[in-house]
């Protein structure tokens, strides 16, 4: 019999909540359609997520390798924005959320569902992300967050899972709150809430401890074109293979640990970690690239412009007017950005240790103190001059008082 509420499509990651999650919805009333996407997060097996899915309930079950999307449509905008927000968090989790809201709402659409629905609490931002975003594409569309409105204890919760015969793991879970795709891994709860406690070993999956990472560093040069990374290593690539890749060999020398005391979208303040090695490796080399590419000027814009992008992304507005323009602006600048950056990978850091562009406005004519200097040395008295009478203007009106004594003669 079809459920009297009509379709809702659910996002299903094929663990406990979001099983639970599809006989709440049925049993109030939905058909549940699922969706479970790869969008490179390390344990995923897609077929047991559809057929776990089916076994709880679910009408259909959708299943889709979103990697190259990920990557193409939201990791890459935001790396020719140098996203970070706060300056140190590479928007990891945050890139992923309107993905799956698109994701979520397409299928809606093509199945004619009433509603779209995910697994997250009421306390994060993940869920203020899908919903902000899912609306944004389709205001028509409900949202249901049936792990925000069920009530359930952590032990009725598992009860119910196993009275409706959704297997329920053994073992013991982990302690922390874990969230990952190809541009990272967040890490939270447990331990981590006392930001004094420092984050145990075992919080970490994709990057060594850099007290223990190889004595010898690792080179690795990156190709962009147009702001966008090529090739490592003189070897082109294409972009899912090109961040795995990174994030083995940065990940190696425990580049890209991030722990952070973050500003939460939700009011208050939360101690997060994240292990980013091919992200920051890139993130380090794109920015340096474009200090040699872009007009000062540009440069300087872009750069305020960068901290409204993470801020946007951060809090669920990917799909705004405002975002839609500062990626117009950054995609402008990134015409110009094209070279190669070598960075050194070394006890935890990402160092630019070198940088060429084939077209660029590095001249190294106008900065070079020896032969060949083409910089009009006689220009500066001039120069100086007019650059100088606004001060010297002042104090010809306003003598000035610095107090500070000359230092006793040795
Ligand atoms: N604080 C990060 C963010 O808001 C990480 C969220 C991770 N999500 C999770 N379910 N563990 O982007």
């Amino acid at each position: 019999m079809a459920g009297k509420k009509g379709k809702v499509v659910l996002a299903y990651s094929g663990g406990l909540d979001t099983s639970v999650a599809v006989v709440w919805l049925s049993e109030q009333g939905y058909d549940v359609v699922t969706m479970t996407a790869d969008v490179g997060q390390k344990v995923i097996d897609l077929e047991a997520a559809k057929s776990k899915a089916l076994h709880s309930g679910a009408v259909k079950a959708y299943i889709f390798d979103l990697k190259k999307t990920f990557v193409e449509n939201y990791v890459w905008p935001s790396l020719k924005a140098n996203g970070m927000y706060q300056g140190t968090y590479p928007l990891t989790s945050a890139l992923s959320r309107p993905l799956i809201a698109k994701t979520l709402v397409d299928i809606a659409n093509r199945e004619g569902a009433v509603a779209v629905a995910h697994g997250c609490t009421g306390k994060g931002q993940d869920q203020v992300r899908i919903e902000v975003c899912a609306t944004a594409l389709n205001p028509k569309l409900e949202v249901l967050a049936p792990v925000r409105d069920w009530h359930f204890s952590r032990e009725a919760e598992m009860d119910y899972a196993v009275k409706h015969g959704i297997p329920v793991k053994a073992t013991a879970s982990s302690p922390y709150s874990i969230d990952e795709n190809l541009w990272g891994r967040s890490i939270e709860c447990g331990m981590l809430e006392d930001p004094w406690n420092e984050p145990p070993e075992d919080a970490y999956e994709l990057t060594a401890n850099p007290l223990d990472a190889p004595n010898e560093p690792d080179f690795v040069e990156i190709t962009f074109e147009h702001g966008l990374p090529v090739a490592l290593n003189g070897e082109r690539m294409d972009g899912v293979s090109l961040i795995l890749k990174l994030n083995e060999l940065a990940g190696k020398h425990g580049v890209g640990r991030v722990d952070m005391v973050e500003d939460r979208l939700v009011g208050f303040k939360s101690r997060e970690v994240y292990e980013c090695p091919g992200p920051i490796t890139l993130l380090n080399a794109h920015r340096a690239l474009e200090t040699m590419t872009l007009d000062k000027r540009v440069l300087i814009t872009k750069r305020e412009l960068e901290v409204r992008f993470a801020e946007l992304t951060y809090e669920g507005y990917w799909f705004s007017p405002l975002r839609d323009c500062i990626g117009a602006f950054i995609d402008e600048t990134q015409k110009y950005v094209s070279g190669t950056v070598k960075v050194r990978l070394f006890k935890g850091q990402a160092v630019v240790r070198g940088m060429k562009a084939g077209k660029t406005i590095y001249r190294h004519d106008l900065a070079t103190y020896s032969e060949g200097d083409a910089f009009d040395h006689s220009a500066a008295v001039g120069f100086i001059k007019i650059w100088g009478l606004p001060v010297r203007t002042w104090t010809s009106t306003f003598p000035r008082d610095d107090k500070e004594e000359l230092p006793i003669e040795a």
